[in-house]
């Protein structure tokens, strides 16, 4: 299995230029966390997946960064509690600031190689999230990691990933990073920005 502290998420200055900067170069990143928004409402607090509806609910943030997801579900959800869980003691540290105001958090600083080895998860989770994280890991690593998440989850609760995928061919590929580019370009020229993030893509490419 890979080791965490030979990537680039251990390094402190990598993960404080995402937290930064992330929504100026991850395309349409606040739509996606909508998206996530709405699926909690409808599937978790709107309607009764189960008989614990009503009741606390346990949430998992995998991968959580400086927690952002984990911040927006709690200031909707009173009746939640959550763990956030990041290999990067760096962005927990980041995520403890953001979620300091709440006191239903727990924080687990695992990488996900560590989780699935030493199973860490407990079974207790009615949501389980994850956001831009999973596609760090190699295919048999995800498995693992997937099988750990469908045993962590209560019966009847859900796991939600939001994620990059595979283009089906190199031909989607090369359009899909050109598209990435745009959408950069774009939104730099339209928000009036100085900074530029068009080389964003060549640089995720070189690190996948
Ligand atoms: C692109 S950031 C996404 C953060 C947050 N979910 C968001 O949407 O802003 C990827 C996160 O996954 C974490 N990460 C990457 N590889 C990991 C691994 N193998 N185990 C645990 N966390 C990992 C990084 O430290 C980082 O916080």
């Amino acid at each position: 299995m890979a080791d965490f502290n030979d990537s680039h998420w251990s390094k402190p200055e990598f993960s404080s230029n995402y937290v930064d900067n992330a929504d100026n170069f991850i395309v349409q990143r606040s739509m996606m966390y909508n998206v996530m928004m709405s699926y909690y409402r409808y599937f978790i607090i709107g309607v009764s997946y189960n008989s614990q509806a009503a009741k606390a609910r346990a949430i998992l943030d995998l991968g959580c960064g400086d927690g952002i997801l984990t911040h927006m579900l709690l200031s909707i959800d009173n009746n939640a509690s959550a763990t956030l869980a990041d290999g990067s003691n760096d962005m927990l540290e980041k995520a403890r600031t953001r979620m300091k105001e709440f006191n239903n958090v727990k924080f687990l600083n695992a990488s996900f190689q560590e989780v699935i080895k030493d199973d860490l998860l407990p079974r207790e989770f009615d949501f389980v999230v994850s956001s831009l994280a999973i596609h760090h890991l190699n295919m048999a690593e995800k498995a693992s990691l997937f099988a750990s998440i469908y045993n962590s989850l209560k019966i009847g609760g859900h796991f939600l990933n939001i994620d990059v995928v595979i283009a089906p061919c190199a031909a989607i590929e090369e359009w899909y990073m050109t598209l990435w580019k745009e959408w950069n370009h774009h939104r730099q020229v339209s928000l009036g920005m100085p900074t530029s993030y068009e080389h964003i893509p060549a640089l995720y490419k070189s690190l996948s």
